[in-house]
């Protein structure tokens, strides 16, 4: 098995739209191997279900949100997942990676050549589509070289 991380602040719009997306991707690549889980450097949200809005989006896109809720990011995920994917700079800095972890861990958008930076918080600011279609073009990339 291969297990990836999505983490972001609330776990509430962009790393579980990237665990449904992963997930959904993966699926149609026939890649049973892999399995997802996303999580917050906050706590909360703690057991809430996604944004409404990330849910409402995810379901045009075809991919399903509704059984996931928040959980906080802990140390020992970064030995109990192989891929640890920040969505942002900060939440990579909250997460206070040291020097003995086993997984693999970085920024998610510059991960195998994707085009760097941050996936914008849309919490208060929306931008749910956009969001959604820098998520869908990483996780092709990454699924693609893992
Ligand atoms: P997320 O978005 O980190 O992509 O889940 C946010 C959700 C909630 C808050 C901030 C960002 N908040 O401040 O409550």
């Amino acid at each position: 098995m291969t297990k990836v991380l999505f983490v972001c602040l609330g776990n509430i719009c962009r790393s579980p739209t990237a665990d449904a997306v992963f997930s959904g991707l993966a699926k149609q690549l026939g890649r049973e191997d892999i399995q997802v889980d996303s999580c917050g450097t906050g706590d909360w949200h703690i057991g809430y279900p996604p944004d409404q809005r990330a849910a409402e989006e995810a379901k045009k896109r075809g991919y399903d949100m509704s059984h996931l809720r928040a959980r906080q990011f802990k140390a020992d995920d970064l030995d109990a997942f192989d891929y640890v994917f920040a969505m942002d700079s900060k939440n990579l800095a909250d997460m206070n990676v040291g020097q003995n972890h086993s997984a693999q861990v970085g920024l998610f958008l510059e991960m195998f050549d994707g085009p760097g930076g941050d996936v914008p918080d849309p919490y208060y600011e929306g931008g749910f589509d956009h969001v959604f279609d820098l998520i869908e073009a990483q996780s092709k990339r990454i699924l693609s070289n893992i």
